[in-house]
C-alpha cells in the first residue's frame, strides 16, 4: 500500500527516544513513502521504510546513484564535494577500482589475521573496568576496540596509535561535546592532516597497509587517497563502536544470553547477525534516482533523493518475527544492516569479527552485566547509537 505523509525526518531530536521504533514500524508495516519538505535537507526527501522498498531502492540494479551523495542533506543541486572520489559516494570504474584495490585489506582471512589485535585490545579494556565501578560501555568499550582495528589497517605507527584512537574518538563520540577545546569536526580535520603526514611517509616507506596500497596503484590523486582513509576510518569507527556497545547491552537486556554464550549453548555467529539487526547503527542511507523509477506506485523522476531507513526495515514485521525482541539464533536472519546491493559494506567481516571477539571474551570474564540506568540515545541521523550506557560488571 502505498502512503503516504510529511514529516521532516531529518531532524534529529526524532531519534533521543525508544519511541522512534514504534514510529518505524509504523510505517514499515504501511510500507508507507514519507515526504520530507525542505529543512534538514535543501531540497526535500523522499523516505521508505520496509524492508522490500529499502532493498529494492539499494539492489544491484537498482536505478539510483550515491555519487550526490549518501546521507541527507544532499542531493543533485547539493552534491557531495567527495562524490567520484570516495568509494561511498562513487560508481561505477572508480567504485570497482576502489573495493578492488581496498577489498583484499578487509577480506575474510584480513580479518581474520586481526582477531588477535582484537582480542588484545578488549582484554585491555576489560582489565581496566572489571573493578566493580560503573562502567559507560559506550565510552569505554565500544570506542577503543574499532579505533584500534582501523589504524592497523591504516598502518599507523604503534608510537601515534593512542593519539590517533584519541582523536577518532572524539571525532564519533557525539555532536554536542569538547575534547581539548575542539569540536568533533576539528578532531576529524586534525585526522585529516595526520594522513598527509602518513602519506609522505609511506611513499618513502611502503607497506602493506592501505595508504600504500591505495598509493600503489599510481592513478589515485592523493585528495582520492587521503579521501578514501576517511572512508575506512569513518566506516570503520563510526557505526562498529555502537555495534560493540549494544553487544553488551544485549547481555545486560537479554536474560540467559551471558550464560548461553559462555557455555556454547549457542552459537556466536548468530548471536552476533542479531546483534546488528538489533543496532542496526547505520540508520539511514540515501540515493538519487537516475532516470524515471516507480517506487510503491508512486512515479518519481529523475534526480529524486529517497532515503532507505535500516533500522526500520530491519525491524519489519513483515520480514522479522517478534521484531523487537533479541533472538540469539534467529534464523533466517536477512537484516540489511550492512546495506544492501553494490556498497554491502567491504568492512562486515571485520565487524562480525570485532563482535563476535567482544561477546566471547566479555562472557569468559564476566558473570552478570547489570544495567544502572537505561541508556541514552545520541542525538544524530546517520548513526543509531549509544550516547551513554552505564553498567556494572560482575567478574568470574
Ligand atoms: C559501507 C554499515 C563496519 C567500511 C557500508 C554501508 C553500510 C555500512 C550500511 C553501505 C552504505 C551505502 O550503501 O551507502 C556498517 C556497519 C558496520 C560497519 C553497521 C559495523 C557494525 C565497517 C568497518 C569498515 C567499514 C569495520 C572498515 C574497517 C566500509 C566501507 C564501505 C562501507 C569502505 C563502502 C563500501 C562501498 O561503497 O562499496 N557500511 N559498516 N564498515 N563500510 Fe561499513
Amino acid at each position: 500500500m502505498q502512503t503516504t505523509k510529511t514529516v521532516d525526518l531529518g531532524d534529529p531530536d526524532l531519534y533521543t527516544t525508544l519511541d522512534r521504533h514504534t514510529r518505524w514500524r509504523e510505517y514499515a508495516a504501511e510500507d508507507a513513502m514519507v515526504w520530507s519538505e525542505p529543512g534538514s535537507s535543501p531540497g526535500g526527501f523522499w523516505s521508505v521504510f520496509s524492508h522490500r522498498a529499502c532493498a529494492a531502492v539499494l539492489g544491484p540494479s537498482a536505478p539510483f546513484t550515491s555519487e550526490y551523495g549518501m546521507m541527507i542533506g544532499f542531493d543533485r543541486e547539493h552534491p557531495d564535494n567527495s562524490g567520484g572520489q570516495m568509494m561511498v559516494v562513487s560508481e561505477q570504474d572508480q567504485h570497482r577500482k576502489l573495493r578492488k584495490l581496498v577489498g583484499p585489506l578487509l577480506s575474510r582471512a584480513a580479518a581474520r589475521k586481526l582477531s588477535d589485535r582484537v582480542r588484545t585490545e578488549v582484554r585491555g579494556v576489560l582489565d581496566r573496568v572489571l573493578d566493580g565501578e560503573v562502567c559507560d560501555v559506550a565510552a569505554e568499550i565500544g570506542p577503543r576496540i574499532p579505533a584500534a582495528v582501523v589504524c592497523e589497517i591504516l598502518g599507523v605507527p604503534a608510537e601515534d596509535q593512542d593519539m590517533l584512537i584519541d582523536l577518532t574518538n572524539h571525532a564519533f563520540g557525539g555532536e554536542d561535546e569538547l575534547f581539548d577545546g575542539m569540536t568533533p569536526r576539528q578532531a576529524h580535520t586534525e585526522i585529516l592532516v595526520y594522513f598527509d603526514e602518513l602519506i609522505s611517509a609511506r611513499r618513502a616507506n611502503p607497506g602493506d597497509d592501505l595508504v600504500s596500497t591505495l598509493l600503489s596503484d599510481g592513478e589515485l590523486s592523493i585528495d582520492d587517497v587521503v579521501l578514501n582513509c576517511d572512508n575506512v576510518l569513518i566506516g570503520g569507527n563510526e557505526t562498529t563502536r555502537h555495534a560493540i556497545t549494544g553487544a553488551v547491552h544485549a547481555f545486560a537486556a537479554v536474560p540467559g544470553l551471558l550464560d548461553r554464550v559462555r557455555d556454547g549453548d549457542v552459537d556466536v555467529d548468530p548471536v552476533v547477525d542479531e546483534v546488528l539487526r538489533w543496532t542496526s547503527p547505520a540508520m539511514h542511507v540515501l540515493r538519487v534516482t537516475t532516470g524515471e523509477v516507480t517506487l510503491n506506485g508512486r512515479d518519481l523522476e529523475a534526480g529524486t533523493p529517497v532515503v532507505a531507513w535500516l533500522p526500520a526495515a530491519n525491524r519489519d514485521p513483515a520480514v522479522f518475527e517478534e521484531p523487537d525482541t533479541f533472538r540469539p539464533g534467529r534464523k533466517p536472519n536477512r537484516h540489511i544492516a550492512f546495506g544492501h546491493g553494490m556498497h554491502h559494506c567491504l568492512g562486515s567481516a571485520l565487524a562480525r569479527i570485532e563482535l563476535a571477539v567482544v561477546l566471547r571474551e566479555v562472557a569468559g570474564r564476566v558473570s552478570r552485566v547489570e544495567l544502572e540506568k537505561e541508556p541514552a540515545w545520541l542525538r544524530a541521523i546517520v548513526v543509531q547509537g549509544y550516547r551513554e550506557l552505564p553498567v556494572r560488571f560482575t567478574g568470574r
